[in-house]
């Protein structure tokens, strides 16, 4: 990982080296601090944040999930992004804005801990690598809404996600796929999942799953390709028959998987996964007007 010049840390840009935190900060004893994963691409334009706002607006439903009250607002949130990848001098980057509970007291209940944010950015390439991905049904099931909020990016949920990978990568895979407590297919440890079957492609329903921002666009980009899109549940064995399968995120972009429990997929890349991921890196690279309100160009 390469080390930016600037950190952002409750309003001011402090040298990456010196952005510390006290050792009893609330959050990393308990697992308490909402975060987001941003990207920012090079274009003809110059540099543009794909979905700066969804980003920051997930980033505050994440932290009232927690009744953490963020001492900045959506605008501010946005311009301090802006204000980081241009004071750090970034073409392209991945940023993470986390907003956490300080030092105050141990307790779990976080009532005297104050709400700290931060945000660093930091070149990145791609995060599943370029080759289609090998995947695994872990063992270890999805979070579930009765037990904490799936739907959030909160840095708890995701022991969840670790075990979920770890999993994976000790057994020889890229990436591990975690089911739900009903056996449906929930979701990669830090993707959301598609299945292909010709001009239909199906996601796994809201409930269990982080509501990517990635599978929000390329769901509206299917749409507007002329495939049908659904919202559904779907059983390991749909993907297994499925005519491709892919993944999507953030850090992942577009990603094909080559075969789920060493079951290879018909294609990977399949012709659909080839073409929404050349469609998608359009539309991130500023090629595609049409979607250029998803932009935020950084002057
Ligand atoms: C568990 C999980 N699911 C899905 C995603 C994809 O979400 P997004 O497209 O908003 O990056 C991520 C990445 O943030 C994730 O961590």
């Amino acid at each position: 990982m390469e080390a930016t010049k600037y950190i952002w840390m409750s309003g001011k840009l402090v040298p990456w080296a010196d952005a510390k935190v006290h050792v009893l900060t609330h959050s990393l004893h308990y697992g308490t601090a909402a975060f987001e994963g941003i990207r920012m691409y090079e274009t003809a334009k110059g540099p543009a944040i794909f979905h700066l706002k969804k980003h920051m607006e997930r980033l505050i439903f994440s932290a009232e999930s927690l009744d953490m009250k963020l001492p900045w607002s959506l605008d501010q949130l946005c311009d301090a992004a802006v204000e980081l990848v241009r004071e750090n001098g970034l073409k392209s980057c991945y940023i993470r804005p986390i907003a956490f509970y300080g030092f105050g007291e141990v307790r779990v209940l976080p009532t005297n801990c104050p709400v700290e944010v931060t945000m660093a950015a930091w070149p990145w390439g791609a995060y599943l690598g370029d080759d289609p991905a090998r995947v695994i049904i872990v063992k270890t099931q999805r979070v579930h809404p009765e037990t904490t909020v799936p739907g959030a990016k909160l840095s708890g949920n995701y022991i969840n996600s670790m075990l979920s990978v770890r999993e994976a990568v000790k057994g020889g895979y890229d990436e591990g796929m975690q089911l739900d407590a009903a056996g449906n297919i929930a979701e990669g440890s830090g993707e959301n999942f598609f299945i292909v079957n010709g001009k239909t492609i199906a996601t796994p329903a809201l409930g269990s799953i982080l509501p990517g921002i990635t599978r929000a666009s390329v769901m509206q980009l299917a749409t507007d390709l002329g495939y049908k899109v659904e919202e559904r549940a779907i059983k390991p064995e749909e993907a297994f028959s499925a005519d491709e399968c892919f993944f999507t995120g953030t850090a992942a972009e577009v990603t094909p998987i080559a075969s789920i429990n060493d079951k290879p997929m018909k294609s990977s890349p399949g012709p659909v996964t080839k073409q929404i991921r050349e469609e998608f890196l359009k539309i991130v690279k500023g090629e595609n007007p049409k979607y250029s309100e998803w932009l935020t160009y950084v002057k």
